[in-house]
């Protein structure tokens, strides 16, 4: 008999290959709590990006699942102690998007410096305002760097290789293993006092939680820029907007939101703040990767054997 899977967010071709050999393969993206809490009880595999919330009711209702796979590296939308409760094998891909997403968060850093989405919004509309764009140099300039796991440490290679000087806060990580890709590592305190530009590369869990805030923020310098291409909510989205319209903080870039998509966020009107809709993994390499890891380790815990990234 073969396995059926459902695939509830678009996955790329290649991962949807992999699977379609061993396995019966539906893709129905776009699916409310209820629908899915309807059908997952025929399949023995779900795969998800970050558009479905597996919630512990979808977990429950899936009576033959064995495997969630979420093509990409958080897990925050998946109810990890419900899907343990129930012995399903929850695994994901962490490695496959880190060059994308760190692509990402040097062109938001670049784009910040120099004003260039205000730019060529303003080029496009008819005005020609060379002085409104004035831009900031980010050499020798300092990057703080919150969290210095795959994606942190890929951007101080390259802020490093910019002649920035890096200095990043992470609990987990020795001074000796951030002094060898030049990163000094400092208190939370420290790189709020001396940072240019600040960018968060953490999970969001209960210690990230707002840990940017109107406290913090107000400890920084002033006309620090500030970016979040990691999680929706390490940043308390007000209190950056705050920041922003009393000119304490010079500019921000968005990648992921507090709620998305983000209808109510007051970032949303600030001119001085650039978004993207959660874009930090959206290249055709990190998709192919993602899809093909998620895939493989799918197969094999079918099969009943490991998964690679649980
Ligand atoms: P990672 O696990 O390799 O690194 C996270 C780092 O954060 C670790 O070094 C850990 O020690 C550190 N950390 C944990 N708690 C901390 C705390 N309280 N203070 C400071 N540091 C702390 O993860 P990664 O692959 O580098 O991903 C980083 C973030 O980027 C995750 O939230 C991930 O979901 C997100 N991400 C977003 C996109 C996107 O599309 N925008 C793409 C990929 C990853
Ligand atoms: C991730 O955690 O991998 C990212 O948010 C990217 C995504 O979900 O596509």
């Amino acid at each position: 008999m073969r396995y059926r899977v459902l695939v509830s967010d678009p996955l790329a071709e290649e991962g949807l290959d992999i699977l379609k050999e061993f396995c019966d393969v539906d893709v129905n993206t776009g699916l409310t709590e209820d629908q899915l809490v309807a059908t997952i009880g025929d399949y023995d595999a779900l795969l998800v990006r970050s558009g479905t919330e597996v919630t512990a009711r979808v977990i429950d209702a899936g009576t033959r699942l064995k495997f969630i796979g979420r093509a990409g590296a958080g897990v925050d939308n998946i109810n990890i102690d419900a899907a343990t409760r129930r012995g399903i094998i929850v695994a994901n891909a962490p490695e496959g998007n880190t060059l994308a997403a760190t692509e990402h968060t040097m062109a938001m850093m670049l784009s910040l410096a120099r004003n260039i989405p205000q730019a060529s919004a303003s080029l496009k509309k008819g005005e020609w305002k060379r002085s409104k764009f004035m831009g900031v140099e980010l050499n020798d300039k300092t990057l703080g760097i919150v969290g210095l796991g795959r994606i942190g440490n890929e951007v101080a290679k390259r802020a490093r290789a910019m002649e920035m000087k890096c200095i990043a806060y992470d609990p987990f990580i020795s001074k000796e293993r951030a002094a060898k890709i030049g990163v000094e590592l400092v208190s939370l305190d420290d790189l709020f006092r001396r940072s240019d530009v600040i960018t968060v590369h953490t999970p969001l869990i209960k210690e990230t939680r707002h840990m940017i805030n109107a406290k913090s923020i107000a400890t920084m310098k002033d006309g620090v820029r500030l970016i979040n291409c990691a999680r929706g909510g390490i940043i308390d989205e007000k209190a950056l907007a705050d920041g922003i319209r009393s000119g304490k903080v010079a500019g921000a870039a968005v990648d992921v939101f507090e709620s998305e998509p983000p209808t109510e966020s007051p970032l949303l009107g600030l001119d001085r703040v650039i978004v993207t809709p959660h874009l930090g993994a959206s290249t055709v390499e990190a998709q192919k990767n993602v899809a093909t890891s998620v895939a493989n380790q799918c197969i094999s815990v079918l099969e009943g054997g490991p998964a690679k990234y649980v």
